[in-house]
């Protein structure tokens, strides 16, 4: 058994996308910040409106899948095949825009408040120009593991190990084979958990402090801190508990070619993508709507 540690961190930069939506973007903010199948990870988190209610209005997508998550607030959203949600506290919206999806997804306030994630999750080229489709997940289809000392994981994606144990998140069946936990520490717990050997895994903290395997580095707050290969990572909270994406996934190991929302294999693919949303060839089809199972045993 190997406990991965921490190898590279990518601190978390302030910018804004859509019609200014303030942001803190980790993976994603340069070419060499992604850790492969992860192609981004936006923070937005905000108590002034003017930061966020303009949203990121009518825009493409192709060649990849965008992992929607809300920890307050609500995000509406419409697409090109007529779909449309509101994804309020603890939802999540996984989307497989793969060969094209034109979509709004405008941020809205509870008391003020808005905060979540959008993960961008990279497609093999076999699969970015499937159909579209998307699933809405809602909090409660999510199951939270309790496990021993004061650690509780809610289980996105994937399936997570423990002890012995085993707890099955709403999204699975992913060629990328990808794990999404929120895993949330007491002060001082100690969370530990397989992520196979061979794929590639990441932590963002997104409260508090905490170190990360057995030689105990400091995971930055609010960056993405890169791990070694390895079978298990362990996370252990600071003084005040911590609150921590695990994301791990098979990496894809072919080219990424990005051009803003569509990412390919190659510059041709892009002048295509570019072209087909030009010439409003984009998007035509509808996009499939996935019924989401209820959490069980794995
Ligand atoms: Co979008």
């Amino acid at each position: 058994m190997t406990t991965r540690t921490l190898q590279r961190v990518i601190p978390s930069v302030a910018t804004s996308d859509g019609a200014g939506v303030k942001l803190r973007r980790s993976l994603g903010a340069s070419q060499l910040a992604r850790h492969d199948p992860f192609l981004m990870l936006d923070e937005f988190y905000s108590d002034d409106p003017d930061d966020y209610l303009a949203g990121f209005p009518s825009h493409p997508h192709r060649g990849f899948e965008t992992v929607t998550y809300m920890l307050d607030g609500h995000m509406q959203h419409h697409d090109s095949g007529g779909n449309t949600g509101d994804l309020g506290p603890g939802d999540v919206q996984w989307m497989t825009a793969a060969r094209g999806i034109i979509h709004s997804e405008m941020p809205q306030q509870s008391e003020g408040r808005m905060r979540g994630f959008q993960l961008w999750l990279n497609l093999p080229a076999k699969e970015k120009m499937k159909p579209a489709a998307y699933s809405d997940v809602p909090a409660g289809a999510i199951p939270v593991a309790t496990l021993d000392h004061g650690v509780k994981v809610k289980v996105i994606a994937g399936t997570l190990e423990h002890g012995g144990r085993k707890t099955a998140g709403p999204i699975q069946g992913i060629s990328t084979d990808p794990r999404y936990f929120d895993v949330h520490l007491d002060a001082r717990a100690v969370f530990e958990g397989a992520v196979p050997a061979g794929h590639n895994a990441f932590l963002y903290a997104y409260e508090g402090e905490a170190v990360v395997g057995e030689d105990r580095k400091a995971l930055a707050h609010r960056a993405a801190g890169l791990l070694s290969d390895g079978d298990t990572v362990r996370i252990e909270a600071g003084e005040k508990g911590a609150r921590v994406l695990l994301l791990s996934g098979k990496p894809i190991r072919e080219p990424v070619v990005q051009y803003g929302p569509f990412v390919m294999n190659t510059r041709e693919e892009i002048e295509q993508a570019v072209n087909d949303y030009r010439s409003g060839a984009f998007a035509k089809e509808p996009v499939r709507r996935i019924k989401v199972a209820q959490p069980g045993p794995a």
